[in-house]
């Protein structure tokens, strides 16, 4: 492919959006407006695109980070005013230029190609179309005239332009229309009777869609949905009802996983194979495994072993580690807490800045009483422990392997390994086993 330099059009303020953020950087699915094209640009296999920034540059910088280099345009002068702030830094080698405005998310990366592909007809015929859109002759360059059409095709405003052309046609815009603007769609009927071709690839309606209002940016939520589920269901996963699951970009759910109704799939979520995720199930930033079930609970910022079951109704707040096959039953909540494998968390119970073994049972209505007022402190609970119906765990507090706590016991020391502890404040009272193992 000959290579092609890239213009992305940000600058404007997007005053219908009624809003301090510059538009493209308002959110589709999670994802800024604006990363879409530029994804598509890189998908198109066009590196280093040139980002046009004007109103709040700051924040666009700040959310876009470094993969574009930067031109400003200081006052919104124009769509073609934008452009000729980013061309001091297009190199002038006569290699083509694409422009494509920030705020059209659905523009493909295929279609980039296949206009990049249309840049220069010259010397080829031309495929003439009659009104039905049948192909009707073919004539050579020489042999055809400029004829003007009445067309129905709307502007998708993506271009490639040929580099000198998009130069010249830029020097002469002048604001003389209604806005007042430099726009950059003059240069188009400028480089036309200049004795230049322009062709026009025409492109399904839904993908020229660009967003200029809260309305706009709602409509666009429904459909880039309803196309990351689409890839979802071609790549394996069964959504059980679009309408209402909700799936972020860059989300990635295996095969033969099960997605039911309401749930929310955000952020840089990762869901393995054959998982059961909702109804109800609200995922951000969460890592689940294969096999994992999340029903009417949520997950944020935390990773799930594979098999494990948590719900409903339960709450991993950031920071949790859960193992291979745990249960995390009903009303059961959970912050930065490591749990090990085929531990049982299930009914009404609280663990925050806790380390769980393997295999332990934490009884119902326990409470790891981890905040003093003052600060946070840390429990461990060794393998195999056993704690009682409605134990409170004052921090910090070290339970040892395969220790016991009485129901409603309230713990305030470490109990050793196998040790029984029982009452308000808990003493150990004997042990599991004949030989304590401290
Ligand atoms: C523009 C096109 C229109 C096309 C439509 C497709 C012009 C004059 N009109 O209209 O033909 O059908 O897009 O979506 O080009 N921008 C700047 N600086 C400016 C003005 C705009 O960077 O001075 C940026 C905006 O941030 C935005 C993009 O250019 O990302 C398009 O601007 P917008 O005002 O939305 O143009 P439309 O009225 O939608
Ligand atoms: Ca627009």
């Amino acid at each position: 492919m000959e290579p092609v330099h890239a213009v992305v059009l940000a600058a404007g303020k997007g005053t219908r959006m009624r809003s301090d953020l510059p538009k493209v950087l308002h959110r589709v699915c999670g994802q800024p407006i604006v990363q879409y094209v530029l994804d598509a640009l890189h998908h198109a296999g066009i590196s280093a695109p040139i980002l046009v920034i004007g109103h709040a540059a700051d924040r666009a910088r700040q959310v876009i980070g470094p993969q574009v280099r930067y031109a400003e345009q200081t006052e919104p002068l124009g769509t073609g005013h934008a452009v000729l702030q980013a061309l001091p830094q297009v190199p002038d080698d006569g290699h083509p230029v694409v422009v494509v405005y920030g705020d059209t998310p659905f523009l493909r990366a295929e279609t980039l190609q296949a206009l990049i592909d249309l840049v220069d007809p010259t010397g080829y015929g031309r495929v003439i179309r009659d009104r039905d859109g049948r192909v009707q002759r073919i004539v050579e360059e020489k042999d055809g005239s400029p004829e003007e059409r009445q067309v129905q095709e709307i502007n998708a405003g993506t271009y490639v332009f040929d580099q000198r052309a998009l130069r010249d046609g830029l020097r002469a815009l002048s604001p003389d229309n209604a806005k007042g603007e430099y726009y950059l769609t003059d240069t188009i009927g400028w480089i036309l009777s200049h004795g230049r071709t322009v062709s026009a690839l025409a492109v399904a309606a839904d993908e020229a869609m660009g967003i200029n209002s809260r309305q706009d940016l709602a409509a666009a939520e429904t459909v880039m949905r309803q196309r990351l589920l689409a890839s979802l269901m071609d790549a394996g996963v069964t959504v059980m009802d679009p309408a209402t699951t909700y799936v972020h970009a860059g989300v990635t759910v295996g095969p033969d996983t099960t997605l039911h109704p309401q749930s929310y799939l955000e952020g840089a979520t990762i869901v393995g194979a054959r998982c059961t995720v909702g109804p109800h199930a609200h995922l951000m930033d969460a890592t689940l495994e294969d096999r994992v079930t999340v029903i009417e609970s949520t997950v944020t910022q935390s990773s799930v072993g594979e098999g494990t079951r948590i719900g409903p109704y339960s709450n991993i707040r950031p920071g949790c580690r859960v193992g291979r096959d745990v249960e995390i039953g009903n009303f059961a909540e959970l912050k930065n807490a490591a749990v090990g494998d085929g531990t049982k968390v299930h009914h009404m119970s609280y663990l925050g800045d806790v380390t769980v073994g393997a295999r332990v049972n934490i009884g119902a209505g326990t409470v790891v009483c981890n905040f003093d007022g003052k600060r946070k402190h840390h429990t461990i609970i060794e393998d195999e422990a056993f704690i009682g119906s409605d134990t409170m765990l004052v921090a910090p507090l070290h339970i040892g392997r395969a220790a016991v706590t009485g129901a409603g016991s309230v713990v305030t020391k470490d109990v050793p390994a196998g040790g029984v502890a029982v009452g308000v404040p808990a003493r150990v009272i004997r042990y599991v086993s004949a030989d304590p193992q401290r």
